[in-house]
């Protein structure tokens, strides 16, 4: 049977994603590409009334504005995890569902945190950098550097990408502490009641926490001064869990040792100060950005679209 364009579900896509995502879309739904419109409003003037669903990503979010301008939408469907972009004071009322796609980027995330890790402390960049600058030729070599392996590290937000990393750093033979809103049964690793305290007592405090209000700006500058001219900041997390202001003067006057960063404020027009520094690594927020997790991200996605359309149950469905 076919399906005629106007029985179709239309929905308005936020961002883009992959190629072939966005035409495994159009299969079966009406697709809206906001991003490609110059004038937005315009768009959401015309179509917004019929749209029923958002695809979204988890840096993209979904704001008030796009909301309001959608009477019937019934659900917002999350490419990532983090569901901080997500205005859920307008989504909520309306009974508007919402989805995300956890645990399938875990993994590659905790990856990427430990090669940021390996990165700031080996001064991996650096070092690429000296050799194809004919550096080992005419300099001895790079000057030594610290080690990894047995070095303490903080967790803040010790859920399951904080846990996937804390289980890389005991393969490195690093002692495991952590803090978030609770201690958690059944984990044997200590929490630490005091993100303060924590940053004293590590080398690395690793930012795995959600995004949103209950955690903007946690690393202030007192945790940084903490953390100390020895300690290093890594975040997969989310710009706003820092406070950057206070994570920049941190980094210039080195306050602390150094940052690895896949997140910021303003992505991806961040903050020329960082581009400047040495001690920090700073990648264009790829931390779930692999083949194999993007490709699970846009089926999981989809399929909670899919679900709500016909009625199902959706699989991963914000709670
Ligand atoms: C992705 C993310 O950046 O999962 C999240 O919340 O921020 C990322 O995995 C994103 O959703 C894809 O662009």
């Amino acid at each position: 049977m076919t399906t005629s364009a106007s029985s179709r579900p239309a929905i308005l896509v936020i961002g883009p994603y992959p190629p072939g995502d966005i035409e495994l879309l159009e299969a079966h739904y009406d697709v809206h590409r906001l991003w490609e419109t110059a004038d937005k409003s315009a768009l959401l003037k015309a179509v917004g009334p019929n749209i029923r669903a958002i695809a979204t990503r988890g840096d993209l979010g979904a704001s008030a504005e796009v909301i309001a301008a959608l009477p019937k939408l019934e659900m917002i469907g999350i490419y990532g995890v983090g569901v901080d972009g997500v205005d859920f004071a307008s989504t909520r009322p309306r009974g508007i569902k919402v989805t995300n796609t956890p645990d399938v980027l875990t993994e590659d995330v905790a990856d990427l945190a430990l090669a940021l890790m390996l990165a700031i402390t080996r001064y991996i960049p650096q070092s690429d950098r000296f050799l194809r600058e004919g550096g080992w030729t005419t300099a001895s070599n790079m000057p030594l550097m610290p080690c990894l392996h047995g070095k303490r590290v903080g967790i803040v937000g010790l859920g399951r990408i904080g846990k996937a990393v804390a289980r890389r750093c005991e393969a490195f033979g690093m002692p495991i502490s952590y803090f978030g809103r609770t201690r958690q049964v059944d984990i044997s690793y200590p929490f630490i009641g005091s993100l303060t305290d924590l940053a004293a007592d590590s080398d690395y405090l690793v930012a795995t926490v959600a995004g949103g209000a209950a955690s903007a700006k946690l690393i202030s500058a007192d945790v940084l001064k903490a953390l100390g001219p020895k300690g290093f900041f890594v975040n997969v997390a989310r710009g706003s869990v820092a406070d950057e202001a206070a994570l920049l003067a941190a980094l210039e006057t080195k306050a602390i040792a150094g940052a690895a960063l896949d997140v910021y404020l303003n992505e991806p027009r961040i903050d020329p100060r960082f581009a400047k520094l040495d001690n920090v690594v700073l990648l264009p927020h790829i931390g779930s950005a692999t083949i194999e997790t993007r490709r699970a991200m846009a089926t999981l996605m989809r399929d909670n679209i899919a679900a709500h359309f016909a009625g199902k149950p959706l699989l991963t469905p914000v709670v």
